[in-house]
């Protein structure tokens, strides 16, 4: 099984940049065509919020289009650029969120689902706060995911876990201001859970961050458009850099039960061989 992970899209409608100079379509672009010329085709596209800078319907309709030539099941969480409405009836049929909207999930709104692609099972978390940067999951999608994980387990099925929101400090002070709240609450359900999610998929930071939080490795997806700056200083300001874009692949191997991820930097230079010459040392 292989997952393609992308995030924070930040789509506009046609012809609009984000700031006035980041051209968030021509960068998805170059990630379609990315995925499009794989040697191996992923199973399955996963975005970790903030598809569009607005959360209009326009920007959905434009995003729709520009993920057409994809042909790969869909999975989405919100992030906080999004508005759920207007997300699940942009991409209505491409993402497999319950029917009716709400059915099975307690607070009748939030995007949360289940998906089973293989032998894993990946959960799908909405940790959109409407109105804020940060996010938040309600006791009753807490619950939910207690009793998800419950089921997995039973089925022996290994969870990958998604949302917007890291719940980990990062170091770079406005990103952390605006991270999960009350995480640690996530942090004993996952303690109740251990060795079920074999891993934590994240957006909202624009950047590839690594960690192990509550004994589950935590991976940050960057963005396809625009990263933010890498700043540790004391209150740094939020800026946006444009860093060389990358999507992130990761292969669960199940003889060894591992989700073993890889980075896939968009637009990366052409495949060379070593030719009729062996290099000497190394690899
Ligand atoms: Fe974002």
């Amino acid at each position: 099984m292989l997952i393609a992970q992308t995030s924070d899209l930040h789509i506009r409608p046609p012809g609009m940049l984000v700031g006035g100079v980041v051209d968030t379509a021509a960068a998805l672009e170059a990630c379609v065509a990315h995925l499009q010329a794989l040697a191996h085709r992923p199973d399955l596209l996963l975005i970790t919020g903030d598809l569009t800078q607005q959360g209009r319907p326009e920007e959905y309709a434009h995003l729709r289009r520009l993920l057409a030539p994809l042909d790969l099941p869909l999975l989405v969480c919100p992030g906080n650029h999004d508005d759920r409405a207007a997300l699940r009836a942009g991409l209505d049929g491409l993402c497999p969120w319950p029917e009716p909207p709400g059915a099975g999930i307690p607070d009748g709104a939030t995007l949360d689902l289940t998906f089973d692609l293989g032998p894993l099972r990946l959960i799908g978390l909405d940790s959109l706060r409407s109105g804020h940067s940060g996010g938040a999951l309600s006791a009753s999608q807490e619950a939910w995911l207690d009793s998800a994980l419950s089921e997995a387990a039973f089925l022996d099925k290994p969870v990958v876990l998604f949302l917007h929101h890291p719940p980990f400090p990062m170091g770079i002070d406005h990103l952390d201001a605006a991270r999960l709240d009350q995480s640690e609450t996530l942090g004993l359900l996952l303690d109740r859970h251990p060795g079920r999610v074999v891993r934590l998929l994240c957006g909202h930071a624009h950047r590839h961050v690594t960690t192990v939080w509550h004994g589950v490795a935590v991976t940050v997806c960057p963005a396809p458009a625009f990263a933010f700056a890498l700043d540790f200083a004391h209150k740094a300001p939020a800026a946006i850099t444009l860093e060389p874009p990358a999507l992130l692949l990761h292969r669960w191997d199940g003889r060894a039960r591992l989700l073993v991820t890889h980075v896939s930097p968009i637009g990366a230079g052409e495949r060379r061989s070593y030719g009729g010459e062996r290099p000497t040392v190394g690899v």
